[in-house]
């Protein structure tokens, strides 16, 4: 099959002049990689077009039997699930609050570590991520930090060169956990939040040597009385009714930019509305541009070109804010330059990318809101009872988790496949109980106008898969079940293999062609990061971060029985070659958390009730149900619930702010008290059906 990479870089193999002049051709970025025959990692996603594919084969399915640690690094954060970048022999990755650390890839010496400056005792921290990548350009890498701040840190020393206030303030509602992408000497990043604050979404570009604003995108349109901004917002404007503004709109773009280096654009890939029901947002209907979008823009000048629509009048928190890949395909026989998208609402998206017109759009897996895309009108054929409003809970497919969501696919150009990782679970949606007229949203607290979800919406049953897609033939090539709930990203390789880092503590490879898995290997920690690959010295190494935090702690209870837990599981930095030396200590875990009750507590049934209608402020760190993955302590198995004051110190006075538990001076001491009073409700629940497990055994 003819089939291009999008022309960027990734024909370059490691050593090979014919690759090598296959870059000088095309002539574009990556410069750094003429100087050796090594090939770096230098952009999140491997190169611009982010396939997450490297062109190495030394370790391949004759070889990787001898694939093993070369260098382990325990990290001294507490959270980490980034995907590394390597330059020229140094990897650099983040974890915890945005805290960047430069490695030796031969000798394992730290070389830096940058700290950002963040005010944790007033800073509004919603997920138990920091970013999860970063960008380098010319000496320079960048990070974004939750409270809005852009870095640009000397890759050298590590010391700050500049850093910008991308948001208004630290706490106006967005915070950043996507990488940044560089592009044309300039940096991009955008934000998220959405879910919590009624935010308006935009994307802002600066000038990477010196932080200048350069331009700014919003993603959704503004009040029609302050004047429009350009004139893609006076025509989103026109799919909005009501005051929308005053709900912020959402649209935000959290994870997805993809820097398109042949046709010079941006495709930004958009969130969800704010609030996620319509009727409070756009009560007398309309698509609500550019929700759920791909959006292209011209790189130099910020200025809109094209947009797809994924979800017109979005409500179920679905986002095309999943990775955006590059590449050319043969389709109908002629090279079709496309955009690869798999978003959370199930479809696998092929679009051309020169005109934005939809070429295929296929169900990747159990997807019930939806009969089909229409092809010729691009928009989907919705089923009928999946909109929630006005009839009360409906059940779909899938669930906000989304079938897939930001842990990266990757795509192998030689087998024209895209790997991709898979969760299947449905969520039951409602909104009973709330009047759009009247909504307000609650300071601190999850805002979307919905009922049901938080409550007993999610399912516990998700199952994980990955999948091998063909894009051109449209079909399945293999699947192969992954363990439940949530996966790291996938790496491709040319030597016939695709790695990923699995929630039960292991890296695994699969053969891309037959999806045989072909070997295996215990990390001692929870697999969350995305592999990259690189060569030094004609050296092949794949390296990736490893940590109790998840994905995505929204991602079930599930995932708490591989026993990861906050305070014993380090986050480490792995890196594996063939005939590595280095060893990986055993796992310090003594099994799944065991919750503590206070039988001396008195619960009032009210107040446990209302702790759970408050409890997703807490569920990004502390797990869905109180039951945590690992990513902050159980609170069912910490005894500070048990003592009022000690609580209240913790969540209004932020005793623990400084280690990463945000104060919420927001919450009254009513609303602090039946938080504790949940907990303990959850404890009991948990201790009792365990003592009846064990007792059956
Ligand atoms: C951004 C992530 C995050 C959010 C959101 C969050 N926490 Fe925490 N929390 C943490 C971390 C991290 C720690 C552990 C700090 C440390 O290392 O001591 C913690 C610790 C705690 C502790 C002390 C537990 C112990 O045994 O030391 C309590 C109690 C607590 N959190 C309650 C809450 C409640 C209630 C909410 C919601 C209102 C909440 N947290 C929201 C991250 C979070």
């Amino acid at each position: 099959m003819a089939m291009q990479q999008g022309g960027i870089l990734t024909y370059a193999r490691g050593g090979s002049w014919i690759g090598i002049a296959v870059s000088l051709l095309l002539g574009l970025a990556g410069c750094n990689r003429l100087g050796s025959a090594d090939e770096d990692w230098p952009v999140y996603g491997g190169a611009a077009a982010e396939n997450h594919h490297s062109p190495l084969d030394q370790i391949n399915a004759q070889t990787i039997a001898r694939l093993k640690p070369a260098m382990v690094v325990d990290l001294d954060v507490a959270r980490a699930n980034s995907e590394p970048l390597e330059v020229d022999g140094v990897l650099y990755f983040t974890g915890g609050l945005s805290i960047v650390q430069a490695f030796d890839v031969e000798t394992g010496k730290r070389l830096w570590r940058f700290e950002p400056k963040l005010d944790t005792s007033t800073l509004k921290l919603r997920f138990a991520w920091g970013a999860r990548g970063l960008a380098y350009d010319k000496g320079r890498i960048f990070v974004g930090a939750q409270d809005g701040q852009l870095f640009a840190i000397d890759a050298g020393t590590g010391k700050l060169d500049w850093s910008v206030q991308t948001t208004q303030g630290a706490n106006d509602g967005r915070y950043i956990t996507g990488a940044p992408r560089v592009f044309g000497g300039k940096v991009i990043i955008g934000h998220g939040g959405a879910d919590f604050s009624g935010v308006r979404g935009y994307v802002t570009a600066y000038d990477a040597a010196s932080g200048k604003q350069l331009w700014r995108f919003f993603n959704v349109p503004g009040n029609p009385a302050d004047g429009f901004e350009d004139e893609a917002q006076a025509m989103a404007a026109k799919t909005w009714t009501g005051e929308w503004w005053k709900h912020g709109g959402g649209g935000t773009v959290w994870n997805a930019i993809t820097y398109d280096a042949e046709l010079d654009r941006i495709y930004l890939g958009t969130g969800n509305g704010s609030p996620w029901n319509p009727k409070i947002r756009s009560p007398q209907g309309g698509d609500n541009l550019f929700l759920v979008s791909i959006v292209a823009l011209d790189a130099k000048t910020g200025k809109y070109v094209w947009h797809y629509q994924q979800n017109p009048a979005e409500a179920w928190d679905y986002n095309a804010a999943m990775d955006i890949e590059l590449a050319t395909l043969s389709i109908d026989g002629k090279p079709r330059k496309v955009l690869m998208q798999a978003p959370k609402n199930g479809f696998f998206y092929v679009i051309d990318r020169e005109t934005g017109k939809l070429i295929s759009a296929d169900k990747l897996g159990k997807v019930t809101w939806a009969s089909k895309i229409d092809l010729q009108t691009g928009r989907p054929v919705e089923n009928p009872g999946m909109r929630y409003l006005d009839f009360g809970p409906s059940e779909v497919w899938p669930g906000n988790l989304g079938l897939h969501n930001w842990p990266p696919m990757s795509f192998n150009p030689g087998t024209g496949l895209v790997y991709i990782p898979v969760v299947e679970s449905g969520m039951n949606l409602g909104d009973k109980g709330v009047d759009p007229a009247r909504w307000q949203p609650v300071p601190g607290a999850v805002n979307n106008g919905i009922s049901e979800l938080f409550a007993n919406g999610m399912r516990a049953t998700a199952t994980a898969s990955l999948l091998a897609w063909d894009p051109v033939a449209k079909r399945k090539v293999w699947q192969v079940e992954t363990p439940p709930p949530w996966n790291g990203g996938t790496l491709s390789t040319a030597g016939g293999l695709v790695f990923q880092g699995q929630v039960d503590g292991h890296l695994v490879a699969y053969d891309a062609r037959s999806g045989k898995r072909v070997w295996r290997y215990p990390l001692g920690s929870a697999g969350s990061g995305t592999p990259i690959s690189f060569s030094r010295k004609g050296r092949q190494y794949i390296s990736l971060v490893v940590g109790p935090a998840l994905g995505s702690q929204f991602a079930l209870e599930g995932a708490s029985g591989y026993g990861w837990n906050y305070r014993t599981q380090p986050a480490r930095l792995v890196t594996f070659a063939l005939d590595g030396k280095a060893v990986i200590p055993a796992p310090a875990y003594a099994g799944p958390e065991r919750p503590l009750p206070d039988p001396a507590m008195k619960l009032d049934p009210a107040k446990v009730e209302l702790g759970g209608a408050l409890w997703p402020a807490c569920m990004g760190c502390h797990g869905i149900k109180a039951v945590s993955p690992g990513s902050a302590p159980d609170l069912r198995a910490s005894p500070m619930h048990h003592s009022q004051p000690a609580f209240v110190e913790v969540l209004r006075n932020g005793a623990l702010a400084a280690r990463g538990m945000p104060v919420f001076r927001e919450l009254s001491e009513d609303q602090i008290e039946a938080l504790r009073q949940f907990i303990e409700a959850r404890a009991r629940e948990d201790a009792a059906s365990a003592a009846r497990t064990a007792a059956r055994h």
